[in-house]
């Protein structure tokens, strides 16, 4: 056997390694008992478990009943979830669903849906800027960069108040040169979890539309927040008002099918035929990526989707995680706040969905991974899901400590 005497990737540099997953990665080789993982946004039940729904149990033994052939899916996804995805996101008897104007695809998961729509826009609006609130979801900025396209931030969270700046988004979106990509997402904002009201979007939408700009909305954590109608009422209100937009939806965390990469993007267009069209180059687009969407995890969805008493379990499910979430930030928010009383803390509890943006630097998070075995992204988000009972108070009492340096 020859081994080669040079490297022939002697210039490819190391992986960094990504700010979220890294520290998934990082968590899992700490050997410290008293460890809580507080930065990937997966949902733990109040034992710390990945939880397996109900609905999806149930899912999974009648699809083992009736075993088929693994073939390819069509490009676009099976059409049986493509429907009931679509209904789903946009509600069942609205206006764009039943003319058929929104090109829907199976997608990998919402970063699937990101990507897809990222290669089609740079491919037809080459130079589209892509404008994403200060901060975002720091995938979104790589994804988007990944495709070609030049990314920009509007002015978004207040660091100092902890609420939306929306007078200054909404001027600098005003600003935007036409055909300007904004991304958006439509509930339990990652990371900050402060999100824009019904008032608000009543106020942008017009501007994104008057100014002829192409949202993109990122929806992936649909009935985290208040609901599954009342979540998706911003996506529904710019399909209503005859927006031309991109949405993304995913169904890692509300089914907790992180693995089975489920998701789909939707393009609502202003005709019938033209999203035909769009949904052919979206086709294009899947094919020179990766082909066809895999097949197991849209059976799953699918069969909840279309069975009203598993539909029902899932929302009951749904209900019983958000309101966790919504415990759990209130047993945090009431420990930290015993321990620093003259602090204005009531962002914990005003955050909605998965994640809270501390206020903490990089630095105090460092100390809490290394001191107390607490895992932050570094940004300073904690995703609530990893407490419970069990750890809120150790939690609370190390965040105090750092907090009140
Ligand atoms: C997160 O933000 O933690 C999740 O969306 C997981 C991911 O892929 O980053």
């Amino acid at each position: 056997m020859t081994v080669p005497a040079t490297s022939a990737f002697a210039h490819v540099p190391a992986y960094a390694g990504d700010p979220i997953l890294s520290l998934m990665e990082d968590f899992q080789h700490d050997p410290r008992p008293n460890k809580v993982s507080l930065s990937v946004g997966l949902y733990f039940d109040e034992q710390g478990r990945l939880p397996v729904l109900q609905a999806i149990r149930r899912a999974e033994e009648q699809l083992a009943q009736n075993i088929v052939p693994c073939g390819y899916l069509p490009m676009e996804g099976a059409a049986g979830y493509r429907a009931a995805v679509q209904k789903l996101v946009f509600g069942a008897e609205r206006e764009a669903v039943n003319s058929g104007r929104i090109a829907t695809l199976q997608t990998l998961g919402g970063s699937g849906a990101l990507k897809v729509g990222a290669d089609f826009l740079k491919r037809y609006f080459p130079h589209a800027g892509v404008w994403v609130s200060d901060p975002t979801w720091e995938n979104h900025v790589a994804m988007f960069e990944g495709a070609g396209l030049t990314v920009h931030t509007y002015p978004y969270y207040d660091g100092a108040t902890g609420t939306l700046r929306f007078n200054a988004m909404l001027a600098a979106i005003r600003a935007l040169p036409r055909g300007s990509i904004v991304l958006l997402h439509a509930c339990c904002h990652n990371p900050t979890g402060v999100d824009l009201s019904r008032q608000q979007w009543q106020a942008l939408i017009p501007a994104l539309i008057e100014g002829g700009l192409i949202p993109f909305v990122d929806m992936a954590y649909q009935g985290f927040g208040d609901g599954l109608d009342e979540d998706a009422w911003p996506v529904r209100a710019l399909a209503d008002a005859g927006a031309q937009c991109f949405i993304g939806n995913s169904f890692s965390k509300n089914f907790s099918l992180y693995g089975e990469r489920c998701g789909a993007l939707h393009v609502v267009c202003a005709s019938a035929n033209t999203a035909q069209t769009v949904l052919g180059q979206l086709k294009a687009t899947v094919r020179r990526n990766y082909s066809s969407p895999p097949t197991h995890g849209q059976r799953l969805v699918t069969t909840v989707l279309q069975a009203d008493e598993l539909l029902a379990l899932w929302r009951q499910e749904l209900t019983t995680m958000r309101e966790r979430m919504k415990a759990m930030r209130g047993a945090l928010h009431a420990a930290l706040q015993q321990r620093l009383p003259e602090r204005d803390l009531s962002y914990f509890i005003t955050q909605r969905g998965m994640f809270s943006y501390t206020g903490l630097s990089a630095a105090q998070v460092d100390e809490l991974r290394d001191r107390d075995a607490i895992y932050l992204v570094r940004s300073g988000r904690l995703c609530v899901t990893g407490l419970n009972a069990s750890n809120v108070a150790q939690t609370a009492a190390a965040m105090a400590r750092v907090m009140g340096q």
